[in-house]
């Protein structure tokens, strides 16, 4: 079972965080963690490849799916949940909250 810490992280306004790409990466207290949207929907996962060293938010992101840039393996970023090859194991997801157009963010533990 994930457990998350109590904390809210304040990462920034939508406007200032997704340009013309919907994926974006951040680092929180030290952790990598890509933002993806989705349909208007925030998503958080931790940025680097379960597989390997690549970050994620480096890679093609299509409607929910994001490629690993290295190998190609695909992430349900909704969940985090290894979709294909040669994943083996799913990215941690994070909690996320938007109030008015500012994204808060609580680590998984
Ligand atoms: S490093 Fe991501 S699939 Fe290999």
């Amino acid at each position: 079972m994930t457990t998350v810490t109590d904390t809210w992280h304040c990462i920034g306004t939508l406007g200032d965080l997704f340009g013309e790409r919907a994926c974006k990466g951040v680092e929180i207290d030290g952790v990598k963690i890509g933002l993806f949207r989705v349909e208007g929907i925030v998503f958080a996962i931790d940025d680097i490849c379960t597989h390997g060293q690549a970050l994620l938010s480096d890679g093609e992101f299509d409607g929910h799916e994001i490629e690993c840039p290295l190998h190609a393996g695909l992430f349900d970023v909704r969940c985090g949940k290894a979709l294909t090859p040669p994943l083996t194991r799913d990215a941690r997801a994070h909690e996320t909250r938007v109030e008015g157009d500012t994204l808060f963010v609580r680590l998984a533990d």
